[in-house]
């Protein structure tokens, strides 16, 4: 089956630089990204493509190269659907904030509209590819709507989930350690959908970097994968707690592990805890359906990776009042970083926004800095949460484009998301203008521990002896 039209529905973090990627590396197809959300797409569509609504590095020159020859965006959904022989779907499915399964099933609302709308526009047959991460047995779910409200038509349906990280999404598509496509691949026409796919990514992936298998172990993989990369996080962050009370470096110890084959370096960053859009929904999700067949002690065993995720935060948040002589009430307080980690504009889940609602809850005031992340984003992170109104929020919650302003005259700052730039600022400069003591709380070790301590800062970094001294000698060590 030759592809020429290729629809994707949901111009977001995964659906944008998938889509750009694919148009660029396959010239001969027409890649039209669909989204109704009408402000996203005239900024996909923006003349100056710095300024696409993703923050992505590399990504806008791949916008620029494809956008107008062969990729499109629009808020055209029905056309797009009606041209495409395969469409992505690639909305959002956060967790559910109501009814059965609140807090921790999938919201299928979005994919079910995408699945009905499909089926009344449709007129001949199409491939439909399940891009966004998804529970398991979701494709048996769009095939039932498909088949049910359809005239006809016949569908496939394949699992092809994203494993790119933000930050580096260019850099994963470009390069996937594995492509994995499922699909019904008992029947020959599953087969022929399965081959219409390896044959785009085959344009630029290595045929063995080609994973086919079944629909469900598609789906199921995707979340096991995000599972085990989250566990990770939680078992050195599980680690850095002992490590500040027996005076071990969370550092070392990663590293000494990491060089074992079996466990490998990568992944073992200790932090103030995961934030992004999949860590937390993928497991809350894995713990839905395993409870859902009364596997309770699977359930409980990821559960706790979210458990200690949760109390990482916090206790960054906890230790920050506890050194500030038990109060920060009235305090400025100054937060350096927003996102979920660096090189992303996207603020989901991160630890940021948890760590500033509880410093709130105390009465300080936090002023933000972040490199790329607008301040009505801040804003909304907090406001989502609920926890004060919103004038409360606006009045002890600032937002600066200034760094050196952020930090003037501040008790503390808080180190929330690992960009490069933090490293370089002019700290002496920092120091002086701060309240001494100057304290930092470094949430992701990012900053160099001596140069910090010889400044004067009293550093408070993840996992290492609390508090940290030069010795006479130039090492740090506990006091
Ligand atoms: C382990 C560590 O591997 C070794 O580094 C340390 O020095 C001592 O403890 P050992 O217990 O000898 O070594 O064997 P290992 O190969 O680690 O297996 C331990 C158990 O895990 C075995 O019962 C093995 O069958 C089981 N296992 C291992 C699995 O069930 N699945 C696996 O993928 C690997
Ligand atoms: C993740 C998966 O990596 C990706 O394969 C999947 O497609 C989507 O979910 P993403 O959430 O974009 O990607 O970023 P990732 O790099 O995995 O980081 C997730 C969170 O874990 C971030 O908050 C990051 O700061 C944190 N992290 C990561 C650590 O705290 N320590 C680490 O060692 C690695
Ligand atoms: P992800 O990180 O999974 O890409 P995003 O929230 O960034 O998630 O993107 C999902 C996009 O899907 C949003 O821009 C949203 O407007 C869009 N979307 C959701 N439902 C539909 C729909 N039925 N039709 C078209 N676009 C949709």
């Amino acid at each position: 089956m030759e592809i020429k039209n290729i629809c994707c529905i949901g111009a977001g973090y995964v659906g944008g630089p998938t889509m750009a990627v694919i148009a660029q590396k396959c010239p001969d197809i027409n890649v039209t990204v669909v989204d109704i959300n009408e402000k996203r797409i005239s900024a996909w569509n923006h003349e100056n493509v710095n300024n696409i609504p993703i923050y992505e590095p590399g990504l806008s020159d791949i916008v620029a190269e494809a956008r107008g020859r062969n990729l499109f965006f629009s808020t055209d959904v029905d056309g797009a659907i009606d041209k495409a022989e395969m469409i992505f779907i690639s909305v959002n499915t956060p967790t559910k904030t109501y009814g059965i399964g609140k807090g921790m099933a999938a919201d299928l609302k979005w994919i079910e509209l995408c699945a009905r709308q499909i089926a009344c526009i449709a007129k001949d047959d199409k491939i439909i590819i399940e891009k966004s991460t998804l529970p398991v047995r979701t494709a048996a779910a769009l095939k039932d709507i498909l088949y049910n409200t359809g005239n006809g038509v016949k569908y496939q349906i394949l699992s092809n989930p994203e494993f790119l990280a933000e930050g580096t999404a260019v850099q994963d598509l470009l390069n996937p350690d594995r492509v994995l496509i499922g699909g019904d691949i008992d029947t020959e026409e599953g087969l022929e959908a399965v081959k219409a796919l390896c044959n785009v990514y085959a344009r630029w992936v290595p045929e063995k970097r080609i994973l086919t298998t079944n629909v469900w172990s598609s789906e199921l993989s995707k979340l096991t994968a995000n599972a085990f990369l989250a566990q990770r996080v939680s078992s050195i962050n599980a680690m850095s707690e002992l490590c500040e009370k027996t005076g071990a470096d969370v550092n070392e110890v990663a590293k000494a592990l990491g060089m074992d084959s079996r466990i490998g370096s990568k992944f073992l960053k200790s932090s103030v805890g995961f934030g992004g859009s999949c860590f937390q929904k993928d497991i809350l999700n894995l713990v839905y359906i395993a409870k859902s067949f009364g596997l309770d002690e699977v359930a409980d065993y990821w559960e706790q990776v979210i458990i200690m995720n949760d109390h990482q935060k916090r206790r960054f948040a906890d230790n920050i009042i506890k050194t500030l002589f038990n109060t920060v009430s009235g305090k400025k307080i100054a937060v350096l970083g927003w996102s979920f980690k660096k090189d992303t504009n996207d603020t989901r889940e991160s630890a940021a926004i948890y760590v500033a609602d509880h410093l709130l809850n105390e009465e300080a005031e936090i002023v933000v800095y972040d490199p790329k992340v607008e301040k009505d984003q801040v804003y909304s992170d907090l406001d989502y949460l609920n926890t004060r109104s919103k004038e409360a929020n606006r009045k002890n919650l600032k937002v600066s484009n200034d760094p050196y302003d952020a930090c003037k005259d501040a008790h503390a700052i808080a180190i929330l998301t690992e960009w490069e730039e933090f490293v370089e600022y002019d700290w002496e400069k920092i120091y002086e203008n701060m309240l001494k003591p100057a304290f930092v709380f470094d949430g992701r070790n990012l900053l160099d521990v001596k140069e910090m301590l010889r400044i004067g800062f009293v550093l408070k970094s993840i996992g290492k002896p609390q508090p940290i001294k030069v010795m006479a000698d130039n090492t740090a060590l506990a006091s």
